[in-house]
């Protein structure tokens, strides 16, 4: 992540976090709509789901210069994830649904360089959980 993408990133977010909740609505809508089968993996409250969701993308966002301290807890949520069922291949599910959602929030903002630089963020994101997930408990 070079210095230019985290700021894109920070700005980028700034925007969307007022309307997170609204955010977390359509990502939700989007996801299940396109990817139907991963829904029945869900079995809490969807708006305290998005909730989750939108606050660890927050934490990731503010220690973008400095994953490492959240490395373990990362790891620790992708072993969650493989007990709650998610397999690999989701992740390009939500990626999918959250980078629409990002669009929708940020419209002629979410240029493809904004784009390229979430795309880096949540790969990086994911390639931690899915590593935690094969590592086991
Ligand atoms: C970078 C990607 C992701 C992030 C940041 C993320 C974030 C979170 C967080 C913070 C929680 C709260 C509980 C916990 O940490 O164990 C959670 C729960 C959950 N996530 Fe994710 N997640 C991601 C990817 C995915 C994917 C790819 C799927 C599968 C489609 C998924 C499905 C779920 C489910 C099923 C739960 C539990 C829901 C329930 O309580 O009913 N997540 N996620």
């Amino acid at each position: 992540m070079t210095p230019e993408q985290s700021a894109l990133i920070t700005d980028s977010w700034a925007k969307v976090l007022p309307i997170s909740e609204q955010a977390a609505a359509l990502f939700y809508g989007r996801l299940f709509e396109v990817y139907p089968e991963v829904k029945p993996l869900f079995k809490s409250d969807r708006e305290q789901q998005g909730r989750k969701l939108m606050g660890m993308i927050n934490t990731a966002v503010k220690s973008l210069d400095n994953l490492e301290p959240l490395v373990e807890i990362i790891r620790d949520s992708g072993r969650r994830h493989a007990e709650y069922g998610v397999k690999d291949e989701d992740y390009d599910k939500v990626a999918d649904a959250l980078l629409w959602t990002l669009e929708q929030g940020l419209k002629e903002d979410f240029t493809p360089v904004v784009k390229g630089a979430w795309v880096t963020v949540y790969t990086t994101l994911a390639d931690v959980m899915k590593d935690g997930a094969r590592m086991g408990s």
